[in-house]
This record gives C-alpha cells, sequence and structure tokens, in this order.
C-alpha cells in the first residue's frame, strides 16, 4: 500500500523543480512601437494578393488579402525615427458588415536588443476600434515560448491614400 502511494508521488516531486525552473527563469517584455503600412506610390509596403490595385469587394474590404512588409519603427516618424524591424505576414478584410481584419504577421526585429528575434502576432483588428488587442501567440530567439498581447492604437491615418501608421504596445511573457 506505502509503496503504490510512493510510486505516485514520486513522478511528481521529481517534475516539480524542473516546472517551478521554468517558470522563475521567465521574463515579462513590453515593447512599444509604430507600425507603417504604406498602400499608395512607389515604396509601398502592402498589397493586394495579384498586385494590383486595392479592390474593395465592399465598403469594409471583405474579402481582399493584403500581403505586409511595413516598417517597425521606435517612434511615430517613418522619415526621421529608427527602424528596428519589419511587420511581415498578411492582413485580412474578415467583416461582412465592419471594418474588421485578421492579422497575421511577424515582428521581425532587425536592431537594437532583439535584433534576429521574431514575435507572431495573430488577431482581430477592427480598425476604427481606439484599441484593439491581438494574441501574440509565439516567438523565436529571445522570444522563444513567447506569450502574450499586443493592443494597437492608430496614430494616423491618410484618409486620401489609406496610409496609416499604427502604435503597437507588446506585452510578452518569454
Ligand atoms: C522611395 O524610396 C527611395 C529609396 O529609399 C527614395 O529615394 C525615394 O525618395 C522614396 N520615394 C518616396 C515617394 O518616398
Ligand atoms: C542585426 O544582426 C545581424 C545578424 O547578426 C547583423 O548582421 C546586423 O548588423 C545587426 N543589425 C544591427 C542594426 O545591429
Amino acid at each position: 500500500m506505502a509503496a503504490a502511494v510512493l510510486l505516485l508521488v514520486l513522478p511528481i516531486l521529481a517534475a516539480a523543480p524542473a516546472a517551478s525552473a521554468t517558470s522563475s527563469g521567465e521574463k515579462d517584455t513590453h515593447i512599444k512601437l509604430y507600425w507603417h503600412d504604406v498602400v499608395t506610390g512607389p515604396n509601398r509596403t502592402a498589397v493586394p494578393v495579384g498586385g494590383g490595385a486595392v479592390t474593395n469587394t465592399s465598403r469594409t474590404a471583405f474579402g481582399t488579402v493584403i500581403v505586409i512588409d511595413d516598417p517597425l519603427t521606435e517612434g511615430p516618424d517613418l522619415k526621421s525615427s529608427k527602424l528596428v524591424g519589419r511587420a511581415q505576414g498578411t492582413y485580412i478584410g474578415a467583416g461582412k458588415s465592419e471594418a474588421s481584419l485578421m492579422m497575421n504577421m511577424n515582428f521581425v526585429f532587425q536592431a537594437g536588443r532583439y535584433n534576429g528575434s521574431t514575435v507572431a502576432i495573430m488577431g482581430r483588428n477592427a480598425v476604427f476600434d481606439a484599441v484593439r488587442e491581438m494574441a501574440v501567440v509565439g516567438g523565436t530567439g529571445m522570444f522563444r515560448w513567447a506569450r502574450g498581447y499586443a493592443q494597437a492604437r492608430t496614430h494616423a491615418l491618410d484618409l486620401k491614400t489609406g496610409d496609416a501608421t499604427v502604435e503597437y504596445n507588446l506585452y510578452i511573457k518569454h
């Protein structure tokens, strides 16, 4: 009887130190940066699948798929702020009756302390909401095992061109 109980307890005891070591080594990181979506002009960083002009199949761009390689900068000004990386991936017009995007992108750090690491972000972006929250679903390099969330706030939107600058705050456990 006692031996059977020990057999049950031993694996738990053996596993406990490893688990606590992992959680005690975990870091919380906050990163603030600016995401620039340039949808027009010779240096556009966002192109619709197919490469043509953005065709709004509806008022909400439902059904449109955009591939992005958007610059990420430390400050809000694309021309003068330090470039820290790129947001590479896609966003999809996923709302039939509202301007709601499905974001699916990697933040690829190319300068500073996170150079060479990436953070994977996926989530719903209702672009006219003041704050949009998306999931941080993973990462590489310094962000292995990452989980957390991102909050996006529109900093500037040019209604004529559609170009946008968005402030992103990432809250990451890794
Ligand atoms: C496009 O990029 C090139 C190279 O960086 C630059 O010389 C040019 O001024 C840019 N054009 C515009 C319209 O921003
Ligand atoms: C980022 O890392 C790459 C690869 O190690 C290196 O070539 C590059 O110079 C670094 N960039 C900056 C701005 O530190």
